[in-house]
């Protein structure tokens, strides 16, 4: 199927997203918008994100509000949505070891709750935003592969990954509801604010922009897989589009390594940083060294093919943060 093909599935028809506001959520919305979709739903608390963030429309109607109000879920899903994208979740490793009971709260008990109204309003496909820098755990030999997961993991938010998986699969095996697992890795692009518990690429840029030096957690000799939001975005549109998927997990990735010391000298040159790097004590949960995913899988059957190039996609992220300055720093928390 080509992507035009897959944007076609989703004309005339209405979708939930939640976390919408977020960084993969409010770009998954803007492509929606694009693919003439009737109605976008977008359900977040901004406890994460900002209203900013969410592209406007006329089809798209935003809903201040927790996945874990039943009154909140009982109104969203009395607009009838056909596909369900599910991407709220407290984010990520630190800000689940420094709150584990809302962790717990929101990946657990709200995934189990959309996957409750999910299968009561019989909707047609239920995308899971899981994590396959959790649930791969640290030992994984390379490239990560679909059908290995770790019951060794290192944080609660990488335990309410797989909890999320699991809960997926039951809703899928008992009450047959399409569900489908993205397990993505280390997204970034335009639409992540930078802040303490957020991802690197945004603190990066947000220090190199500032002039201060980038500090790295370790040797800088780690490696992470990084997708850009775009190529993801994608990727979740075939697996909610295509029959084959239903039922199945897919890594959702570059498949290529890049080591974080790279990165950060990346960073600095195209910001012309002149504050270099300091390295800092890593942190005691983060044992993973290397991060590669094999995207066969999403490849063969989804038609996956990631496209942007990580030099291409951080000079997006640095027009981004160009064109919202003001309000970058106005939200930016470390
Ligand atoms: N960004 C990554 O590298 C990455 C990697 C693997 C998996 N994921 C998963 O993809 C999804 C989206 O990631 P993202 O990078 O856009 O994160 P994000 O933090 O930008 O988006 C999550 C959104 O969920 C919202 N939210 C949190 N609790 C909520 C609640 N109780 N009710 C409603 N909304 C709530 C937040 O306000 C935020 O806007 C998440 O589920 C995340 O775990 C992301």
């Amino acid at each position: 199927m080509t992507f035009d093909e897959v944007l076609q599935n989703y004309s005339g028809k209405t979708t939930l997203i939640t976390g919408g506001a977020g960084c993969i959520g409010s770009n998954l919305t803007r492509t929606l918008i694009k693919a003439s979709a009737k109605k976008i739903l977008v359900l977040d608390d901004l406890s994460s994100a900002k209203k900013w963030n969410t592209p406007n429309a006329s089809n798209v109607t935003f809903i201040n509000g927790s996945i874990l109000d039943d009154a909140v879920l009982t109104k969203v899903f009395a607009g009838k949505p056909d596909y369900v994208f599910h991407l709220a979740a407290l984010f990520a490793n630190q800000n689940s070891i420094d709150h584990p009971d809302t962790d717990l709260m929101v990946n657990g008990l709200g995934t189990l709750k959309m996957l409750q109204y999910s299968h009561l309003n019989h909707i047609k496909k239920f995308v899971f935003a899981s994590s396959g820098c959790s649930v791969y755990g640290s030992q994984a030999p390379l490239p990560l592969r679909e059908d290995f997961v770790s019951l060794h993991l290192d944080t609660p938010y990488q335990i309410t990954k797989l909890l999320g998986e699991l809960y997926c699969n039951f809703f899928h095996n008992y009450y047959k509801l399409p569900v489908v697992l993205g397990r993505f890795f280390n997204v970034y692009g335009p639409g992540e604010i930078p802040g303490k518990y957020r991802n690197v690429i945004p603190n990066f840029t947000y220090w190199a922009l500032h002039n201060q030096p980038l500090s790295i957690t370790g040797t800088g000799e780690e490696t992470r897989d990084f997708t850009f939001v775009e190529d993801i975005v994608e990727g979740v549109l075939r697996a909610g589009a295509i029959p084959e998927a239903v039922g199945e997990a897919f890594n959702l990735a570059s498949g290529k390594e890049t080591r974080i010391i790279d990165l950060a000298n990346t960073i600095n040159q195209l910001t012309g940083n002149d504050a270099g790097i300091k390295f800092i004590e890593k942190r005691d949960w983060d044992k993973i060294v290397r991060r590669r995913a094999s995207i066969e899988k999403a490849r063969k059957t989804l038609g996956y093919e990631p496209k942007t190039e990580m030099k291409e996609g951080l000079k997006r992220v640095l027009s981004w943060f160009s064109e919202n300055k003001e309000r970058i720093e106005a939200s930016a928390k470390f």
